[in-house]
């Protein structure tokens, strides 16, 4: 695919891809803001997703999550490095607007590498639907759902398990570099 002009940067994919960590070190080094949308989410609302899961629901925050991507969307001139949260892609909806306003990248784990990254994490209220000793299952399951929405994106990025950040990025910034440009 041709190289795209002034587009946002989504980085997509399951809880503890690692869209967060490596977007803001991405964003920085392309010396592009960078936003989550679980956080813009939160400001909008003023509660944390966790808060917004129990007492408005889970349809509610979703649609909250559209509504933060289409206000994102819109301002694709000013071109930003963003993180969605892990259910964002399964919003059909969403679909349109991501295509119309950046390059999606899909940062892709196993199962059991992003087990070992989210079995600690105390704050997705997705994953507390599970019981721990369930819980690679439940991911394991999760991941086999969404994974058609996630490979829809423009790129398919494989997070090798040997890899420590510095050299994700590495790997990440060739990517963008050879399809994306920002000027
Ligand atoms: C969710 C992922 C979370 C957050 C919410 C729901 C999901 O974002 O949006 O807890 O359904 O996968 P992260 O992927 O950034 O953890």
């Amino acid at each position: 695919m041709g190289k795209i002009k002034n587009k946002h940067i989504y980085l997509l994919g399951f809880m503890g891809s690692g869209k967060s960590t490596l977007g803001r070190k991405l964003a920085n080094t392309l010396k592009m803001p960078f936003l989550d949308t679980d956080v813009l989410v939160e400001v909008k609302v003023g509660m944390s997703v966790t808060t917004i899961f129990e007492k408005l629901g889970e349809q509610r925050f979703r649609e909250l999550e559209f509504e933060v991507l289409a206000e994102l969307a819109r301002d694709h001139e000013n071109s930003k490095v963003v993180a969605l949260g892990g259910g964002t892609p399964v919003l059909e909806k969403a679909w349109p607007l991501l295509q119309s306003s950046g390059t999606t990248i899909y940062l892709q784990r196993t199962a059991e590498q992003l087990y070992d990254h989210v079995r600690h994490s105390d704050h997705r209220p997705v994953l507390k639907r599970a019981e721990r000793k369930d819980l690679l299952q439940h991911v394991q399951n999760l991941l086999l759902e969404r994974s058609p929405f996630y490979s829809r994106a423009d790129h398919t990025f494989v997070c090798g398990d040997e890899w420590g950040i510095d050299e994700t990025i590495e790997h990440l910034l060739r990517l963008v570099e050879e399809n994306h440009e920002n000027n």
